[in-house]
């Protein structure tokens, strides 16, 4: 099928067409084909492509087992052409059961974390390094992590975020493939791939050790000096 006929099937049923943030065409332009060459066309489609194919991976992932225990995968949400992404462990019992990361309680503290920055959950991309529950929250396995982490690179790669935060121990040593502990990792600048990875805390510690709440305010407020740097 052509692949503007494709495009405004999708729209029309509803379907979340993403597409990449310096080439979101206008009504006007989809439906006006001289003003969208063959070129530019194979690549959104390529983008759009990338993104139903990497959720349709994901869903039916058998990497490992956990996906025979977990109720559904938690892919991520929020924006998916966020200039942040937020990358925390993997999924509880309330993101099993709900289908998106941090539903809970830590997940409350991490929305008025981005709210102190001026950020909503709209604005950002938040994941887990696994996108399916551990059976009873342990922590994930090293063969779960590194047969997970690819679906992760592959967010960033279609996101091309400004900036990653990632949220706790696991997340931070899991994408910088390091064994540190955090107390090295925070207050540095780190890459994955080609983006500038902040280390905080995870909500869940935070909730637990209230004294803490400062070194992550000076987590994220290096993450903003950060980004600034890199938004160019
Ligand atoms: N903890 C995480 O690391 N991720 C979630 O999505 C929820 C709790």
């Amino acid at each position: 099928m052509d692949n503007t006929i494709r495009l405004q099937y999708l729209e029309a049923m509803g379907i979340d067409v993403w597409l990449p943030r310096t080439s979101l065409p206008t009504k006007q332009t989809l439906f006006s084909e001289v003003l969208i060459d063959d070129a530019e066309l194979e690549s959104k489609s390529s983008v759009i492509d990338d993104w139903n194919n990497l959720q349709i991976e994901v869903t039916s992932c058998k990497k490992c087992t956990l996906r025979t225990t977990a109720s559904q995968t938690v892919f991520g949400s929020g924006n998916k052409q966020a200039d942040w992404m937020l990358v925390g462990e993997a999924p509880g019992q309330q993101e099993d059961e709900q289908g998106i990361p941090f539903a809970g309680s830590s997940g409350a503290l991490l929305t008025e974390m981005l709210r102190a920055i001026g950020l909503s959950r709209k604005d950002v991309f938040i994941t887990n390094v696994l996108k399916c529950r551990p059976p009873d929250n342990r922590a994930p396995h090293v063969n779960e992590s590194s047969s997970c982490i690819n679906y992760l690179h592959r967010q960033q790669q279609l996101i091309r975020p400004k900036i990653i935060v990632t949220l706790g121990l696991i997340a931070a040593q899991s994408l910088l493939k390091t064994n540190e502990p955090l107390a090295k990792l925070r207050g540095k600048v780190h890459m994955f791939n080609d983006t500038p990875v902040i280390v905080t805390h995870h909500p869940a510690y935070l909730l637990q050790f209230l004294s803490k709440k400062h070194e992550a305010w000076l987590d994220l407020t290096h993450a903003i000096q950060t980004f600034k740097n890199n938004k160019g």
